[in-house]
């Protein structure tokens, strides 16, 4: 609640844009009650009385890209469902927010997950889907229960099931919980596990869009994504693209952690800067300098103190050698290894490998190996090489994202601190971990 705080304090002052966290600090957020006082459900009985396409159109023209963290424009996935043939149409809403660092699906739908619900009815609506799918993390059980909740307050109030809102739309929402699986996330993963089988990738193409849950066309969409289009039915897509840069528009959920003063979520246009956002959040913390960044989770190459003014859209990110990602700012300071860091980040990701594919369930592997030595302090120039060259034959070679977002760390941590790495030959570690730790608040 660090940034809706800070955003009231400092009121027109402020480049935060709270529209999604807007109400998240008031008692009760999550009932119904709460959500109607906000103008929920307003967007869904606009959308009812609109022609689906016509809803599609909106969502294209506000440029409203993907926030799982590929920046797939929303509107564009919904306009590949064929219409007119036989097979039925699923709506999926991945909330299987897993990215390391990653944590602003989970809060948006412990605070408001009537937003979520709402975003999921219109978007099923606008696709001519008659069964939408939440498919939520398995061990977030106070989440699954607070959105089994507010699905049974939709269903009673005549937001869900037949003849919604006496508008003829017919529409059920069932709520899965899967059981905790980083590769769940991938979303034709996440398909084989809602249709009762062991979470692995497919092969794309063809897309959800085109065959995704039982074979049908499927849209599968990011919690936020959807959470955010009742405020653009509301708001309009002149209100929506007046934030943020014209390839990128709209708000959005920075989440802030590590080494920073007040870690956090922080709703601010797409194109603001990490500079900015630290600013908000009370800087790194205290006596300590920073080292190195994550834009978007552990996936996304590291970036350093020379891109504190990139501006944190899609374009500017990969400009800067990186990708924006899901948006989690992970922060660390100076008293941070980098080897150390990366080599917990290969761990989670060798341990997280399906297996499905040799180079992500061999290569993470061999990663690990490698950069065990070298945080010992075993390690060689030539297991740099080896390090660069299995990062190599994994990225683009793996069946899905996972086996890039596992070098990207590797990569971009060589680039920018091959020094560390050699200074760990002479006699290990050269860091003390205690110092990185942070003091539980
Ligand atoms: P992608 O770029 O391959 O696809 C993005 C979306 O666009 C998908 O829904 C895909 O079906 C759709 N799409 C792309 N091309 C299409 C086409 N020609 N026709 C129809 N649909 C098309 O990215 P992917 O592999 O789905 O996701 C990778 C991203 O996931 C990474 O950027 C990473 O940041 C993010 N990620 C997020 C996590 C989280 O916890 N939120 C966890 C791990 C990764």
């Amino acid at each position: 609640l660090a940034g809706l705080r800070i955003a009231r304090e400092l009121g027109e002052e402020s480049l935060l844009t709270p529209v999604l966290s807007r109400y998240w600090d008031e008692p009760e957020s999550w009932t119904l009650a709460t959500y109607l006082r906000h103008a929920g459900y307003q967007a869904l009985r606009t959308a009812l009385d609109t022609d689906p396409d016509q809803i599609i159109a909106t969502v294209k023209d506000s440029g409203l890209r993907g926030r799982g963290g590929a920046g797939f424009p929303t509107g564009t996935k919904w306009s590949f469902i064929p219409q007119g043939d036989e097979r039925p149409h699923y709506l999926v809403v991945n909330a299987d927010e897993s990215e390391p660092g990653t944590c602003k699906d989970m809060p948006l739908m412990l605070a408001t997950p009537h937003a979520l619900i709402e975003g999921a009815i219109i978007a099923a609506y606008a696709i001519r889907a008659r069964h939408a799918f939440i498919y939520l993390r398995g061990e977030v059980v106070p989440v699954l229960r607070r959105l089994q909740a507010a699905v049974a307050e939709a269903y009673q109030a005549g937001y869900l099931g037949r003849d919604i809102l006496g508008s003829g739309y017919d529409l059920e929402l069932v709520v899965h919980a899967g059981a905790g699986a980083y590769i769940c996330g991938e979303e034709t993963a996440l398909l084989d596990s809602l249709e009762g089988r062991r979470g692995q990738p497919r092969l794309r193409p063809p897309f959800p869009a085109v065959a995704g849950l039982y074979a049908s066309p499927t849209v599968v969409n990011n919690v936020e994504s959807i959470a955010s289009v009742p405020p653009i039915i509301r708001g309009g897509v002149d209100w929506f693209r007046s934030m943020g840069p014209v390839e990128s528009p709209g708000f959005t959920l920075y989440s802030l952690s590590g080494h920073v003063t007040t870690p956090g979520q922080y709703e601010a246009p797409l194109g603001i800067t990490l500079r900015e956002l630290l600013g908000y959040a009370g800087g790194v913390r205290a006596g300590h300098t920073l080292k190195f960044w994550t834009p978007g989770g552990s996936s996304t190459p590291i970036l350093t103190g020379e891109h504190l003014d990139v501006p944190l859209d899609y374009e500017h990110v990969a400009g800067a050698g990186s990708m924006l990602g899901t948006k989690a700012l992970q922060i660390f300071d100076e008293t941070t290894c980098v080897v150390r860091t990366v080599l917990r980040w290969s761990e989670f990701y060798a341990h997280e490998s399906c297996g499905k594919c040799t180079p992500c369930r061999e290569g993470t592997y061999w990663l690990v190996q490698i950069l065990e030595r070298l945080e010992r302090g075993d390690g060689s120039e030539q297991d740099l090489e080896k390090l660069l060259d299995i990062s190599d034959n994994i990225f683009g070679r793996a069946f899905c994202a996972l086996g890039d977002g596992a070098v990207s760390p590797i990569t971009s941590s060589l680039k920018y601190f091959r020094d560390e790495y050699l200074a760990h030959f002479e006699s290990g570690c050269p860091f003390d971990p205690h110092e990185s730790i942070l003091a539980p608040p």
